[in-house]
């Protein structure tokens, strides 16, 4: 959304997104319905027809607004805790919309998951395996699972963020799917109903996602001829996006390849997309507090944002592009563009080249649309910042009208309600 071009449209969105910082203060996010919507259809178009079930990682960016917003299109639901499918419920999504994943379910969130008959309860381990089934017996419901298996599979991303590897803790290995499936189907309180892979995010090759996917056709092919019959196999998410401009895996190729796994099985594919369905659709506003020089070393822009407020670059040293609002005349120079916070850790971008500004500019940290806002949080006593949703006619002149407050900014008194001296 910050602003490439002088077309109109571009200075129109400028003036919009500075309107929006005067309002709602800085930090702040700002997101683009249009932009969700645009990555929503593609998506779903790919599928062509074939049968399928987009359950949206309400991880990614839980705002009720933005997770009405994606139901409304007709997306189904991911959720990770209970929290989670509780805000998948306000937002409308029906039980059997919704699958609930989590590599350590506790007794508490097992019953409730049970209770609640979700389209599947995840499953990540023999163990859980056992747990689901004696509360569904004591419940006298049967449980509609699927097994997380393990592939294996080097998803090429940040170790971070990998899944699909022996070495990592989610899942089972694939290997023991076949006894487990047969366990499952023998118990009393399970319904088998499908596999499930998930080997990681930000992946930005298909050749690890279509492995994955052809390991769990090949799977339910396998079950199949022993009888175990499954509805949907769940592929989960990962697709990445372009945070600096190199190539990634076009959306509708995809679909695409995963469809043409599947194909043959004639079974449900699900997905589970966060990222690439609310990443590119964010952007972080922020102000420059402080311009200083170390002389003949570094030079430092410091803004009122940062790790508080956006984890990824402290956490993965991810990558954002970072722009000025508006862009003073001069050449750019490298700075490191860092936060208030007391961590040398606090740093959005080191050595980046970026043009001349001065305190009180405003400016545009992209795609945090995504593992953004969720993942901040409070430390130094910095309450959270407000969201904004710009919705409306991209194109329209209006566009100063279409914007709404969708979590205003917390308050100090708000933060400390629930402690006391
Ligand atoms: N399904 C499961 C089981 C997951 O664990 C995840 C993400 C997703 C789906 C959605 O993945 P996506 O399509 O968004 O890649 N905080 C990190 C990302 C953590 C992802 C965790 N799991 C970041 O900021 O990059």
């Amino acid at each position: 959304m910050a602003p490439t071009t002088s077309s109109t449209a571009s200075e129109l969105r400028t003036q919009q997104l500075s309107d929006i910082a005067a309002s709602a203060g800085t930090p702040c996010y700002v997101y683009d319905a249009g932009a969700i919507r645009d990555a929503y259809a593609t998506l779903d178009g790919a599928f062509d027809g074939y049968p399928h079930a987009i359950h949206y990682a309400l991880k990614a960016n839980s705002s009720l607004a933005i997770v009405k917003l994606v139901q409304r299109l007709g997306s189904h639901a991911d959720a990770n805790s209970p929290g989670e499918v509780d805000v998948a419920f306000r937002c409308g999504f029906r039980p059997d919309q919704i699958v609930f994943t989590g590599v350590g379910k506790s007794a508490v969130e097992i019953d409730r998951a049970v209770s609640l008959g979700l389209l599947a309860i995840n499953v990540e381990s023999p163990g859980e395996l056992d747990r689901i089934d004696q509360r569904a017996i004591a419940q006298g419901v049967r449980a509609r699972v699927a097994l997380r298996v393990n592939p294996d599979i080097d998803a090429n991303s940040h170790p971070h963020i990998s899944t699909g590897l022996k070495s990592n803790k989610f899942g089972v290995p694939i290997d023991e799917a076949p006894a487990l499936f047969r366990e499952m189907s023998s118990r009393r309180g399970l319904q088998p109903v499908g596999a499930h892979v998930h080997i990681g995010s930000q992946i930005t090759t298909l050749d690890p996602l279509r492995k994955a996917a052809e390991a769990v056709v090949a799977l339910a092919r396998d079950l199949k001829s022993e009888g175990v019959e499954l509805q949907h196999l769940d592929m989960g998410g990962g697709l990445g996006i372009s945070y600096d401009g190199s190539p990634v895996v076009n959306p509708s190729e995809y679909v695409r390849a995963l469809v043409a796994a599947t194909r043959g099985s004639g079974l449900t594919v699900a997905i589970e997309p966060g990222r690439v369905l609310v990443g590119p659709a964010g952007v972080q506003l922020s102000r420059v507090v402080d311009v200083k020089q170390f002389p003949g070393a570094k030079r430092f822009i410091v803004l009122d944002a940062g790790m508080t407020e956006l984890m990824r670059p402290a956490l993965y040293n991810a990558f954002h592009r970072i722009t000025p609002l508006v862009r003073r005349d001069g050449h750019e120079v490298p700075v490191d563009i860092v936060g208030p916070i007391c961590e040398s850790t606090d740093a959005y971008a080191r050595d980046r080249n970026f043009p001349p500004v001065d305190v009180g500019d405003i400016v545009v940290v992209s795609d945090v649309g995504a593992y953004g806002a969720v993942m901040g949080h409070t430390y130094l006593r910095r309450p959270l910042p407000p969201e904004v949703l710009i919705d409306g006619d991209r194109a329209s002149t209006s566009l100063r009208a279409s914007w709404r407050i969708i979590r205003r900014r917390q308050t100090l008194d708000e933060l400390l309600a629930l402690e006391t001296e």
